[in-house]
């Protein structure tokens, strides 16, 4: 398959058209962003992967850290992760307070805010250095010791991070973070703060394509089993209230952060990595949700 040309053609068109969408402006520094911005890189298991636009250009990868946050977690602590959040979708927004009243702070799943605290407070409790800990695993996985924590960004978060902190809150009174709720939020931040380009990205997934294996090192990070999970969860749960429209549409696990990143799988054969800041009203990229649908439509490669 001949990916580079067919990723071409689909960009040439994309780019055409209008984009209806907004740069997220609830993170100030993350609104200063060229809206205008794309890139693409695709890596199949067993190729060199290719890029069209700003592909080496690193941005926000926002919550798309935070199936990285679980991929840690479940390599440390296994289905003991299953006591403290479910794995259903929550057809809600990412940082929705409802679900997790009524539910008693157990977050639906682990790739919603409320989820992604619960593990940052995991592996709080984990790892001796967590910033430093989780980077390091980071940069395992990507084969790139360059990749790092934009502090600018992690700051204006913070200072801006009401829902977040009130999230943190709620589910600290129901029992459910053991460590200091500004010590959880700090360390959410700044995993929601990491950079890296589509390259970077595209290859930091691909050991989900490759049965939990880094294609590169042939490191084994996660069982087969677990693997297959966390790509299950990413096709129910990656885009939040618009799971199921990635699922009709493109068809393959993914994940979105309010960065304009999207990345994808196909197990066995490739993970693909778009960025486009502007974002649909579900808060995912609308160019980044057009191109892959139509690379699984032109590849014939959605799983279903
Ligand atoms: O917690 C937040 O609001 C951001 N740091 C991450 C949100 C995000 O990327 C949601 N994904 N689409």
């Amino acid at each position: 398959m001949n990916y580079c040309d067919i990723i071409e053609r689909i960009s040439y068109d994309i780019l055409e058209k209008n984009d209806p969408g907004n740069v997220a402006s609830y993170i100030p520094e993350l609104a200063k962003i060229n809206p205008d911005k794309y890139g693409v890189f695709i890596k199949p298991i067993d190729q060199e992967g290719c890029g069209v636009g700003s592909c080496h250009e690193k941005f926000s990868i926002q919550s798309i850290s935070k199936v990285l946050l679980l991929a840690k977690s479940y390599g440390i602590h296994g289905e003991l992760l299953w006591k403290r959040m479910g794995y259903e979708p929550s057809g809600d927004s990412f940082n929705s307070l409802v679900q997790l009243e009524y539910e008693k702070g157990i977050p639906r799943n682990p790739l919603i805010n409320a989820g992604a605290l619960v593990l940052c407070d995991i592996l709080i409790d984990s790892l001796p250095k967590p910033k430093d800990d989780f980077l390091g695993f980071v940069r395992k996985l990507a084969v790139d010791d360059t990749i790092s924590y934009n502090e600018k960004i992690a700051e204006s978060e913070a200072k801006n991070g009401y829902t977040n902190s009130a999230i943190a809150y709620l589910i600290k009174s129901f029992g459910n973070l053991k460590n200091p709720v500004e010590e959880v939020l700090d360390f959410y931040f700044h995993v929601c703060a990491i950079e890296m380009s589509v390259e970077t990205l595209a290859t930091s997934f691909l050991f989900l394509a490759n049965g939990g294996i880094v294609p590169k090192t042939k490191e084994r990070i996660l069982s087969l089993s677990k693997t297959k999970r966390i790509n299950a969860i990413m096709q129910t749960c990656g885009f939040y209230d618009e799971a199921g429209e990635f699922a009709f549409k493109v068809g393959l696990p993914g994940k979105s952060g309010v960065g304009g990143g999207i990345v994808a799988v196909h197990p066995g054969i490739y993970s693909v990595a778009v960025w486009s800041p502007k974002l649909n009203k579900k808060g995912n990229s609308y160019k980044g949700m057009k191109l892959l649908e139509q690379l699984t439509s032109a590849t014939d490669s959605s799983i279903f």
